[in-house]
């Protein structure tokens, strides 16, 4: 106990002499502050695996809590406290959530001279005067400590914070850039370039959320964008852009815009075509159309920081090898450095994967088949999706999420069957040593 008090004393002199630029001791070698306690951060990665600074294995077991709406703000909290979801997801056993934004959150911040909108503009702009106020007014009732003048990043800064009281994790996700219910091809948030996605944008937003993360305990990583996709309403941008080269070149200019402001967080890569598949980069093989290939020394200083993300929604699948087969050729092959093909080895968590929440689609080939192999693979994982029900999606009020783990009002799981037969087993599996 003595030894480590001492060693804390040390550490927080470390950190205290190297916010003054004008001390001239040397720096310490991770360039961050390590905690000595919850949640025992900076995260680093070793080979296939996530350590946290007591050198022990961080498996993500958690849930995607969508915060990247046309609201831009984390949805839910007209139904119950941010308390009281994040209790929720603990009672299971899950260590973390991924919390999806969107980039026009931080444009709107730039435009209005460096100052987020409250929460009652956000509902009023996104659901109209009259279901504005009354979705803010109960979201007030839920959660007493906002008041109609709370920003949209206080709301989300009142989520980390109860993260943190609890012990989950933030994975902060850049969803879209415009917000708005996400994803499909056509959307002009597709890729690098595309009608809503502007690189300088995103890049400012991206180091913007990692300067403003570290209030944030429990955040211990970010993502660099959720599911790119070929813009297919952009012949010319699909033709000229879309592809593994252009790829390599946007994803080192957003791992520099969060590491150069957030030197502690791990950075989630994701692939193309949805993020279905990362295979150039976990095999080093030529990103096409070039010769270049991945290549760690890009990532020179924070190599140990990256980490591959995958989504996979092959509900219909009625094979589970030929499932499993594909995940690993996808990017899952990233976890075993004993397989010579996997030149460049990574941990790997899936962000997204999801079904229908009711009394028999977990028992099927594709939620069966997920969770053996993520038990298998000790890989870590996010569930689409908390949410039981959105402000509003796709133009619909009060939508109802029927993948949602929560019901309607948030109140009771969905599909109790599914958490106590396959979800709590799958964090059990995944998650223990
Ligand atoms: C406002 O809310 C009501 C009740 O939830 C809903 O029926 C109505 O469609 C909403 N209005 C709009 C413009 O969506
Ligand atoms: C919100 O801010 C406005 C303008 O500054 C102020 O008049 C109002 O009293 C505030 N409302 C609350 C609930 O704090
Ligand atoms: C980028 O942000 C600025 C505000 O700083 C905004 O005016 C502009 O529309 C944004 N660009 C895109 C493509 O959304």
């Amino acid at each position: 106990m003595a030894g480590s008090m001492i060693q804390s004393v040390f550490l927080s002199l470390l950190a205290l002499s190297s916010s003054f630029s004008s001390f001239a001791l040397a720096a310490p070698s991770q360039p961050t502050e390590r905690q000595a306690s919850w949640p025992y951060g900076p995260f680093v990665t070793k080979g296939r695996d996530i350590k946290d600074t007591r050198g022990q294995n961080v498996v993500y077991a958690g849930a995607n809590w969508p915060g990247a709406g046309d609201t831009m703000l984390p949805e839910g909290l007209q139904y119950q406290s941010v308390k009281s979801i994040v209790s929720k997801l603990k009672s299971l056993g899950m260590n973390s959530i991924r919390l999806t934004y969107a980039i026009e959150m931080i444009d709107q911040i730039y435009g209005n001279g460096g100052k987020d909108i409250t929460i009652n503009t956000a509902f009023t702009k996104a659901l109209g005067s009259t279901n504005g106020s009354a979705v803010l007014k109960k979201v007030l009732a839920n959660n007493p400590s906002f008041t109609a003048n709370t920003t949209r990043l206080q709301v989300f800064d009142a989520i980390a914070a109860e993260c943190a009281a609890q012990q989950i994790y933030v994975h902060l996700d850049n969803h879209m850039s415009k917000g708005a219910w996400c994803c499909n091809t056509e959307d002009g948030n597709s890729w690098f370039g595309d009608t809503y996605f502007s690189v300088a944008n995103w890049t400012r937003g991206l180091s913007y959320m990692a300067e403003h993360g570290k209030s944030w305990p429990s955040l211990v990583s970010m993502s660099l964008r959720n599911e790119l996709r070929n813009p297919e309403n952009d012949a010319t941008l699909s033709k000229n852009s879309y592809n593994w080269q252009d790829w390599y070149k946007y994803i080192k200019q957003g791992t520099a815009a969060i590491n150069s402001k957030n030197k502690g967080l791990l950075i989630f890569l994701s692939g193309l075509d949805f993020d279905t598949y990362l295979t150039p980069v976990v095999q080093g093989t030529a990103l096409t159309p070039g010769s270049g290939k991945y290549n760690p020394a890009d990532f020179a200083g924070y190599t140990d920081k990256l980490v591959l993300e995958l989504h996979n929604y092959a509900n219909d699948a009625s094979d589970c090898t030929g499932l499993q087969n594909s995940l690993y050729s996808n990017g899952f092959q990233a976890l075993h450095a004993e397989d010579t093909k996997a030149v460049n080895v990574f941990p790997v968590v899936l962000t997204e994967f999801g079904f229908q929440q009711d009394a028999s689609t977990w028992k099927g080939v594709y939620a069966t088949c997920i969770a053996s192999y993520l038990s298998a693979q000790k890989a870590g994982w996010m569930i689409w999706v908390v949410s039981g029900s959105y402000y509003i999606r796709s133009g619909t009020q009060d939508y109802e999420e029927t993948w949602g783990l929560l019901s309607h009002d948030w109140s009771t799981w969905r599909s109790p069957q599914y958490v106590d037969g396959g979800l709590k087993p799958l964090i059990k599996n995944t998650v223990s040593p």
